[in-house]
């Protein structure tokens, strides 16, 4: 495991993150759609950035919704992957869930990304039903949801113990 520090990003995490996104991504997200988040800032949206001796490794965005957080966007670098820097992020992203006083989790995952769908099993996320030809190249997706706080996260694996 490689101990990250999670913060909040602002507008100077911009180019970096969206490095990230381009290597983690096949249909990455535009550019200016983190231009104008990052810029103008919503109360709702919050992007969260895993940093490795001041790099910025991967990142997370999570938008809530009445009692809800969904998660829109977890991503990290190619080469610091398999050190659970998802899922600090995962655990990050659940603590502020638990902040704006969340009590689920949703999220949407490509049916074939084997990879996310494993790590959010490990949180405790189910497959609620499949979003047929969701994504612009027409793969389905899983809505995924769990219960804050995450019910596979032991309370000493929690960001704050
Ligand atoms: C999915 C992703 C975010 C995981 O990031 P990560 O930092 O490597 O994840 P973690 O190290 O926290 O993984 C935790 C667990 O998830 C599972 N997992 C993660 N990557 C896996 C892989 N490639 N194959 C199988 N299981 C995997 C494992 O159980 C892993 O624990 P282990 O390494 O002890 O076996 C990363 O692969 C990524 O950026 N992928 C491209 C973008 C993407 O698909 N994002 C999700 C969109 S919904």
């Amino acid at each position: 495991m490689l101990l990250v520090d999670i913060e909040f990003c602002d507008f100077h995490d911009l180019n970096d993150i969206y490095s990230i996104e381009k290597e983690a991504h096949i249909n990455p997200w535009p550019y200016d759609v983190f231009e104008t988040d990052l810029k103008y800032r919503s109360s709702s949206i919050f992007y969260l950035g895993a940093r490795w001796r001041g790099k910025l490794c991967g990142f997370g965005v999570c938008r809530q919704e009445g009692r809800a957080l969904k998660i829109m966007n977890l991503a990290v670098l190619p080469e610091f992957r398999r050190h659970k820097v998802a899922s600090q992020l995962l655990l990050a992203m659940g603590e502020v869930g638990l902040e704006l006083a969340c009590r689920k989790v949703l999220l949407e995952v490509r049916v074939t990304n084997r990879p996310a769908i494993t790590l959010y099993e490990q949180f405790g996320f189910k497959k609620l039903r499949v979003l047929s030809r969701y994504y612009e190249d027409g793969e389905d997706a899983y809505l995924m949801t769990s219960p804050l706080p995450f019910p596979g996260v032991k309370a000493e694996e929690s960001v704050d113990a």
